[in-house]
């Protein structure tokens, strides 16, 4: 374990720095200049909130199979693009309709639902451009590798697909293996790929690559159990998010399936597998990947 990440200040000033230079990144990427006020719809849903989990993820992975650092920034930025846009839709009427997001009124109540759809229509396109960069600063191999990742985490097999799920089981009571599969795909693969496409930025064994794929899973379905849990347990000030909305609209969770503390006592348990593969994954520098589990089971927002 490196000196500076053995504790948790030192994760948090790691954390901190990296936010930071993927808020500088994702501002520099996320032009105003679109045009009719479009740019400025994307800033509002890219800028200025969010953990950045995701990109966390990449530039942790990175770090972890000592890859090219570059590389993992634009992966790192191109994840969060794709995670915005999708909390843009998630949040418009026809699907969860929100009001609040990341503390402030959601891109639809700030900007109109023909602006809100078009922005995360631009996000998602921005962030496929993003990993194919015309400045010959990334091989071809390895754009074509992190689109097609990032394009299966997000399409019909990962994100769209789990969300399509999700509107489809509103009022079913799932159960256990129908509500993990639904959370695998619809948050799951995301956090999933963006671990593997860190590790992409570096040629790693086809084992080593196994285990850090097991390790997002775990983490990418604990994750979304946590979410279920923290709409019961947290208010919306502390969210950024309305509370309570999954119950209100009559969602399957983990938490309506197993109550509370089975639902916690699972995502620990998920957790404790993602520690176990980092560890057979042989890596000597996964401390921070360690700290980012540890992170997600303890969040409050
Ligand atoms: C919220 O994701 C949506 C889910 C996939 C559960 P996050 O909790 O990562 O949201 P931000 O990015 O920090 O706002
Ligand atoms: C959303 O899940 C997952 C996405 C793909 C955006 P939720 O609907 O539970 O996310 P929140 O609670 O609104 O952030
Ligand atoms: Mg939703
Ligand atoms: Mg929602
Ligand atoms: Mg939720």
């Amino acid at each position: 374990m490196s000196a500076v990440l053995s504790n948790n200040a030192g994760f948090v000033a790691w954390r901190s720095l990296q936010q930071e230079r993927v808020e500088q990144a994702l501002s520099a990427w996320v032009s105003a200049d679109a045009p009719a006020g479009l740019g400025e719809a994307m800033r509002y849903a890219v800028l200025d909130g969010g953990k950045r989990l995701r990109p966390l993820l990449a530039l942790a992975a990175c770090e972890a199979v000592q890859g090219d650092a570059a590389a993992a920034m634009r992966a790192a930025c191109a994840v969060e693009l794709i995670h915005a846009y999708s909390l843009v839709h998630d949040d418009m009427p026809c699907m969860d309709n929100d009001v609040l997001r990341r503390g402030k009124p959601t891109v639809h109540v700030q900007f109109g639902e023909a602006q809100a759809l078009l922005a995360g229509d631009a996000l998602q396109a921005l962030a496929f451009e993003l990993l194919v960069p015309d400045d010959g600063s990334m091989a071809g191999t390895l754009s074509a590798r992190l689109c097609r990742q990032l394009a299966q985490a997000a399409g019909a097999a990962g994100m769209a697909g789990g969300q399509a799920v999700d509107l489809a089981s509103v009022g079913i009571a799932l159960d256990r293996p129908a509500l993990e599969a639904m959370h695998r795909l619809k948050t799951g693969a995301l956090l999933q790929a963006s671990v593997m496409m860190g590790v992409s930025t570096a040629t790693v064994d086809a084992a080593v690559q196994a285990h850090l794929s097991a390790y997002g899973a775990c983490l990418g379905l604990a994750f979304q159990v946590v979410d279920d849990i923290l709409d019961v347990t947290t208010d919306s000030a502390t969210l950024g998010k309305t509370a309570g909305k999954d119950a209100a609209s009559d969602k399957p969770t983990f938490v309506s399936l197993m109550g509370l503390a089975q639902a916690q006592a699972y995502a620990d348990q998920v957790l404790d597998q993602a520690h176990g593969a980092l560890t057979a994954s042989g890596l000597a520098h996964t401390d921070t990947l360690h700290a980012l589990a540890d992170w997600v089971g303890r969040r409050v927002s």
